[in-house]
């Protein structure tokens, strides 16, 4: 297809489906266009090894969200999902931010229709709005902050305990937090269809064949899995505590993309992702496995897709996340 063809059903297909000659060595042409362009690639632990290899920044959802508040590249290349990228348009209005692929969603995003929120919020007024970051720019316009897996607990202790508060849109993280905070917050019903997948029999069963493994799980898993875990975190704390753990062997409750950066950071160590409730390979995410190399390239080359937002909508979603930002730096989560 050619980019004039290509560049015509961006819409319909989410990116730029242009065919790339075999030979062309995607890495060093990545490498390139990131000097051409002052572009900077930032990658969650989800994604291909290949593009985490080719990352300036690989991270959770909180690092990534700092890093784009404070990058001096003009072009923001966006190695995650929509919401992740959207977060980075926000905070940096001026500056071009390219998704490699625009259909890159987000389960638990998609869990929380506008309409549906605003109505629901309304029903309860008098609560403060703490949403996870994976949510739209809609939901974001409509909380009062932010938070992410690796603050949450911090943000809704910053809250005075008599304060009625909301939690959106995870109901897992919510209720883990209620039970680690001793709040009752009211919960909006929304899942990852990544994480509820876990199977707590599958991993009973590999427990007792691995017993000194220890349980690793993302606050996004069910409750059953995260009563058995041994450390539960987000996606950096996982790995910060894999590598400076003594135990050898761990089974890891969350996507299967931060297995490459366990086994690079503790080669000597053994990562088992934890099984699905079924035969296939479920706990790859499959918005953020749609993010290729081909894309990534591609999108750099050509500068699209790129996320656009209209402004009055931006700075409405910007505000929650200033103050997510600012709690998180005083509570000394980021520097
Ligand atoms: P963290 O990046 O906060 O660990 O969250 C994981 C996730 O599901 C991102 O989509
Ligand atoms: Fe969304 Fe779950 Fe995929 Fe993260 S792993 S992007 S929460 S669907």
């Amino acid at each position: 297809m050619n980019i004039h063809t290509a560049i015509n059903t961006i819409s319909e297909k989410g990116f730029l489906d242009i065919d790339i000659d075999a030979t062309t060595d995607l890495f060093a042409e990545i490498e390139r266009l990131k000097k051409e362009k002052n572009a900077i690639v930032l990658a969650h632990y989800y994604q291909e090894p290949d593009i985490q290899d080719v990352a300036d920044y690989i991270g959770d959802s909180l690092g990534l969200a700092q890093k784009a508040a404070q990058t001096n590249a003009d072009m923001i290349v966006f190695a995650g999902v929509h919401f992740m990228a959207e977060t980075a348009k926000i905070l940096n209005p001026s500056k071009k931010v390219l998704l490699p692929d625009l259909k890159a969603g987000c389960s638990l995003a998609d869990s929380a229709p506008g309409p549906q929120f605003k109505a629901f919020k309304d029903k309860h007024p008098g609560h403060l709005v703490v949403s996870y970051i994976n949510c739209t720019a809609e939901i974001k316009a409509l909380s009062d902050i932010i938070c992410t897996s690796g603050n949450a607990e911090k943000i809704i202790e910053s809250i005075p305990e008599d304060q009625p508060i909301i939690f959106a849109p995870d109901k897992n993280l919510g209720a883990y937090l209620n039970k680690k905070t001793g709040r009752d917050m009211l919960l909006w019903n929304g899942a990852c269809m990544v994480h509820e997948i876990f199977s707590l029999e599958k991993i009973t069963k590999l427990k007792i064949r691995h017993p000194k493994a220890k349980l690793l799980a993302h606050p996004e898993c069910e409750e059953p899995i995260l009563r058995i875990a041994d450390y539960i975190g987000s996606t950096t704390q996982l790995l910060k505590f894999a590598v400076k753990d003594d135990s050898r062997e761990y089974i890891v409750a969350t996507e299967t993309g931060i297995l490459h950066q366990m086994q690079k950071d503790a080669p000597n160590k053994t990562f088992i992702p934890a099984p699905p409730n079924n035969s296939c390979a479920c706990n790859d995410c499959p918005h953020m496995k749609l993010n290729t190399l081909e894309k990534l390239y591609l999108c750099m080359e050509y500068e699209l897709p790129e996320i656009t937002m209209e402004e009055n909508l931006r700075l409405a979603a910007k505000k929650p996340i200033d103050r997510m930002l600012e709690i998180s730096k005083a509570a000394g989560l980021i520097g």
